[in-house]
C-alpha cells in the first residue's frame, strides 16, 4: 500500500528553530551517541538530527544519512558542507521499499528513525533491514509523531519491532511523541 510521504517543502518547516527548542536534537541523542560511532539516520530529511549526528560522531565517526527523496538529500549535502561536516556524513538515496544498506551488515552501533516509519509500505522490512545493520548491542531509536500516530499504531509497530529481533527499552520522552528505544 502507498503511504503518505511528508512533502519537500515540509523539510524546511522540520527545521525550524522552535521544532529545536521543543526538540532539541543534542539532548535527545547525547545519552546514545558517542565519539567514533558508525551512525544511521533513516528518513533524514534536511537533518535536523543528522547535523547534531555528526557533530557528537566527530572526526571519527560516521553518519550515513538516508532518505527516499532525492530533494531532501541535496538540501541535507549543502546544510553539512556550510557546517563543515559533510566529510564525516554519507548521503544516500533510498527507494520506498527498501533502504538498501546490505554493505552496512552489522557495522553500525546506532541508528535512528524519528517520524518515518508511518510513512513507509514497508515497516517490517524497514526494521529487518536496521536490525541486520546494528552490530550486536547496538540501538535503534524510534520514535513517531503523536499527531499522525495513535498509542495502539505505535504498539503495532512495537510488535512488529519484537518479531524481527529487537528487545524493546524504554527511552526518555520526546515531546508529542511515542519513542522507544530498540537493541539487538
Ligand atoms: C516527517 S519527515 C522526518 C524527517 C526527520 N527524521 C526529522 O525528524 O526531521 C519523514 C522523512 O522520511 C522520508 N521517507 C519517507 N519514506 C521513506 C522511505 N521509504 N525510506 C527512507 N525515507 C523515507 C521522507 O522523504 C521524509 O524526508
Amino acid at each position: 500500500m502507498s503511504q503518505h510521504v511528508c512533502p519537500f517543502w515540509v523539510g524546511y518547516l522540520l527545521l525550524s528553530p522552535l521544532r529545536k527548542l521543543i526538540t532539541n536534537p543534542e539532548r535527545i541523542l547525547k545519552p546514545f551517541v558517542r565519539s567514533g560511532m558508525t551512525v544511521l539516520d533513516a528518513g533524514t530529511a534536511m537533518g535536523f538530527f543528522s547535523l547534531p549526528l555528526a557533530r557528537l560522531v566527530g572526526e571519527s565517526g560516521r553518519v550515513v544519512c538516508i532518505d527516499l527523496q532525492e530533494r531532501m538529500i541535496v538540501s541535507l549535502k549543502k546544510r553539512a558542507v556550510k557546517a563543515g561536516l559533510e566529510a564525516r556524513m554519507e548521503f544516500r538515496v533510498c527507494t520506498a521499499e527498501s533502504l538498501a544498506i546490505d554493505d552496512l551488515k552489522g557495522r553500525l552501533d546506532f541508528a535512528l528513525a524519528i517520524a518515518v516509519v508511518h510513512e513507509l509500505p514497508d515497516p517490517r522490512r524497514f526494521l529487518t533491514e536496521i536490525f541486520s545493520a546494528l552490530k550486536k548491542g547496538g540501538s535503534l531509536l524510534f520514535s513517531e509523531p503523536a499527531g499522525h500516530v495513535s498509542r495502539d499504531g505505535f504498539s503495532s509497530s512495537l510488535s512488529l519491532a519484537r518479531a524481527v529481533g529487537f528487545e524493546i527499552q524504554n527511552t526518555r520522552k520526546i515531546v508529542r511523541s511515542h519513542s522507544a528505544l530498540l537493541t539487538k
